[in-house]
């Protein structure tokens, strides 16, 4: 099989974890590149229920190798956890099918109090992120202040580069009320003792996969997120701190780029977003209310109510655009089985001083994408018969494939997978 990079193609939840479970059975490799327990995979094997946040779920395969890359953030808690957790449901975890990178920054305790702080002081404004520390962690590594995993290995250095940063950490939470100052020596000795746990995973992973490709096995580079939660491809300041989009692979793992065959864009079958930020495709009506009951629209990692709208092809135009995308995969195709009408987003309307008009691409300013409403063109639904469980294109009912055919034709590309359930089996290949 060839290298593929799988993407979000909307803001994330898009059913990336299932593609790349399904598609790990032909790669030997599969690389997770960006992001960190924010995000939340569910796999269902045989009504068994997984749900991963950062190791790739690959790892539920036999003989693959997973690799958590440099471009990820390491809550080291979360992922010790996760190891333990896959243990004692018995998949194994080693270092012959899991590496950490040594470069991979790690989440801090102060990271979480950070980003709730900021999160409180914006208000209204708020991002609504997962709480996770996230943007935080990526701040310090942007401003060369981030502690890498490789770190817990050096004991001093390390002590001292905690130690510069608590101090930092103490003086901004004097100013927050009902927290404690952080004590260096207690988060020195845990995250010391996180290191010991994790040492047996830490590895140079950008020879180890590049050492992999020499050898002509195939990699799978797993995206987390969304192309509209890229820092700087999405609907920025409503995005995560990392490059969710395609590009992001290459710096999360030292590869190049003509490692890569295929780039697929995973999307719903219509929209959802979890968090604040602009969302033009957005049904508040019941519509929006069934598909997230029948969709079970609710976050894998907060257990937060998704937001839920129509598929938006102005979105999908983007993510086609700044991932290059050379397939998609379609995902929950059968939450649509009981809609009499489908609509799909064809643009947006925006009024300025200027009168109105209507917008074909992505508009970047907020403020245009907050005044945009959308276009809308109608189709009959596939209601009374169901895509649910059907593993074969032909068996599809007429107007469920005419659904995925008015996506190829807008988009330009190929639909190369539709998934039609939660089981690994209810997918089709084309
Ligand atoms: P953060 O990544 O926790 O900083 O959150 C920033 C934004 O990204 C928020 O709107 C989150 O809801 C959203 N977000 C982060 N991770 C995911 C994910 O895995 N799925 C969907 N939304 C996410």
């Amino acid at each position: 099989m060839a290298n593929i990079i799988i993407v979000g193609t909307q803001w994330g939840d898009e059913g990336k974890g299932k593609i790349v479970d399904c598609l790990t059975e032909k790669s030997n490799v599969v690389a997770r590149y960006q992001g960190g327990h924010n995000a939340g995979h569910t796999v269902v094997i045989g009504g068994d229920k997984f749900i991963l946040h950062l190791i790739p779920s690959g790892i539920l395969h036999k003989d693959k190798q997973c690799i958590i890359g440099n471009g990820v953030v390491v809550d080291p808690l979360a992922l010790i956890t996760e190891i333990e957790q896959l243990k004692a449901r018995g998949v194994p975890v080693t270092r012959d099918n899991l590496r950490v990178s040594k470069n991979a920054h790690l989440i801090m305790p102060y990271h979480v109090i950070l980003d709730g702080w900021k999160e409180k002081v914006k208000g209204n404004k708020k991002i609504g992120t997962t709480g996770r520390g996230i943007g935080p962690c990526y701040t310090d590594k942007a401003s060369r202040a981030g502690i890498r995993m490789l770190d817990l290995s050096w004991p001093i250095q390390f002590k001292e580069k905690l130690r510069a940063n608590i101090d930092d950490i103490n003086c901004m939470l004097e100013q927050i009320p009902n927290v404690d100052k952080l004590d260096t020596d207690k988060i020195y000795d845990t995250y010391i003792s996180y290191g010991e746990k994790l040492a047996p995973y830490v590895d140079d992973t950008d020879i180890t996969i590049n050492e992999a490709i020499k050898q002509g096995k195939t990699i799978l580079f797993e995206g987390a997120q969304g192309t509209l939660l890229d820092v700087d491809h999405g609907t920025y300041p409503y995005v995560t701190s990392s490059s969710a989009t395609a590009g992001g692979a290459m710096t999360g793992l030292g590869v190049g780029p003509k490692c890569v065959d295929e780039v697929y864009g995973v999307a719903k079958a219509y929209t959802t977003r979890v968090g604040e930020g602009p969302f033009p495709s957005e049904l508040l009506d019941n519509t929006g209310e069934s598909l997230r009951e029948k969709g079970a629209e609710y976050g894998a990692t907060t257990g937060r109510a998704r937001r839920c709208g129509w598929l938006d092809f102005v979105v999908l135009r983007h993510a086609v655009r700044v991932n290059g995308l050379t397939g998609l995969v379609i995902t929950k195709l059968d939450i649509l089985d009981d809609m009499e009408k489908i609509k799909v987003c064809v643009g947006y309307k925006y009024t300025d001083k200027n009168g109105e008009r209507q917008l074909k691409d992505f508009p970047k300013e907020l403020p245009v994408l907050e005044g945009c409403s959308p276009v809308y063109e109608e189709h009959d639904g596939w209601k009374g018969e169901a895509s649910a469980g059907v593993r074969s294109y032909d068996k599809l009912p007429k107007k469920a494939k005419a659904y995925i055919e008015l996506i190829e034709k807008t988009l330009g590309i190929p639909v190369v997978i539709v998934s039609t359930g939660q089981d690994r089996d209810d997918i089709i290949y084309r």
